[in-house]
């Protein structure tokens, strides 16, 4: 990436930077959070996106919520970070390390309360800096992890953006590619464009020309076709949040590209890192859906494309079954069904 996704400018008291992606391709343009209802905005309207990206998006916004807290008792300090956590939680529903990063900061506070309130600032910045850190780190790990499943002159399709911009750096599904393209393999990628609000188009096929990677942009009803003409040897996306037993919620459209894959016998990997699997959520009926305005449907980008009044019905993600999956690409490594054995053992 030619700049940071996302970062904290300064110290304690400083503030968040990130690029403003609904910007882009036509313009990189970067913003400064100063307050935690600014960062609460950029989540909700996209301006930050992608499940690791939120998740980080979210531990700086509770670190701006409160450094300048006055409360003069610990007691007082995590009652306002509590407040901030519930608030920064009601931005988006579906991405579970949004909420993964929230209690894990909430979980750092309550561990070294013994610290003081102004002692207790400090370590929340660092902790929310260590989970930025460590995603950058687990996505290189992804890479690692999955290059080996791709080989020279394949065709890959690719649904939504699990790159750079999606993570700290490097991403999660475009890692795996990136990993490949470093090892000398030449892949052709195929991006679809990801309706309604083009993460394909916008995000994920400027970010591969950005990498030098081949790139070709599809239609997503373009999908089955070019897979039918043999174009394509894997599928490989990322995802918001995997249940106990597999289920992965992903980008509206990600199922229907699980089921082609079945019927055309090619592989489709979901690759993340341990922070989007949700342990307490048994199956993917449990996962909460977000559903978006009609309008980013009826009138996308400013340009009304349906009648005044039409009904409309817009999820913003679908759950792939389990048993549609090939393989989970992750920090700690590749898992292969029995996905609730194998999530178990290499994720407690
Ligand atoms: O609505 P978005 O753009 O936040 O949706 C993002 C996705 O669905 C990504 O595929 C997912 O978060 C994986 S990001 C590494």
């Amino acid at each position: 990436m030619p700049v940071s996704t996302i970062e904290w400018a300064g110290r304690l008291g400083g503030h968040v930077r990130m690029v403003d992606q609904t910007r882009l391709p036509l313009e990189l343009a970067v913003i400064e959070c100063r307050t935690v209802q600014e960062v609460w905005e950029a989540i909700r309207h996209l301006r930050v996106r992608g499940a690791p990206a939120i998740g980080i998006a979210g531990a700086l916004g509770a670190v701006l919520a409160v450094q300048d807290s006055p409360a003069g008792t610990v007691e007082a300090f995590e009652d306002e970070l509590r407040t901030a956590c519930a608030y920064l939680a009601t931005a988006r529903p579906t991405a579970v390390n949004l909420f993964w990063a929230l209690d894990r900061l909430q979980r750092t506070a309550a561990q070294h309360r013994h610290l003081g309130v102004l002692a207790l600032k400090d370590r929340l910045l660092a902790e929310a800096l260590v989970i930025l850190e460590e995603d950058r780190a687990m996505c290189r790990r992804i890479g690692e992890a999955g290059a080996g499943l791709l080989r020279d002159g394949q065709g890959v399709l690719t649904h939504c953006n699990a790159g750079g911009l999606a993570t700290a750096d490097y991403g999660t599904a475009l890692g795996v590619i990136y990993r490949a393209h470093e090892q000398g393999k030449s892949l052709h990628v195929y991006a679809d464009e990801t309706r309604p609000l083009l993460q394909g188009a916008r995000l994920t096929s400027w970010e591969l020309m950005q990498a030098g990677v081949e790139v070709t942009l599809i239609c997503d009803s373009a999908a089955a076709e070019v897979i039918k003409e043999g174009r394509v040897q894997a599928i490989l996306v990322g995802a918001d949040r995997i249940a106990a037993n597999g289920d992965t919620a992903n980008k509206i459209g990600t199922y229907g590209l699980a089921v082609l894959a079945r019927e055309h016998q090619i592989p489709f990997y979901v690759a993340a890192p341990a922070s989007t699997f949700d342990l307490a959520t048994a199956c993917g009926e449990a996962i909460p859906i977000e559903q978006r305005p009609g309008e980013e449907i009826t009138e996308g980008f400013g340009r009304r494309t349906a009648p005044h009044g039409v009904r409309t019905y817009s999820p913003a993600f679908d759950v792939t079954p389990a048993r549609l999956i090939t393989a989970f690409i992750t920090d700690r490594g590749l898992l292969w069904p029995t996905f609730a054995e194998a999530i178990q053992r290499v994720l407690i």
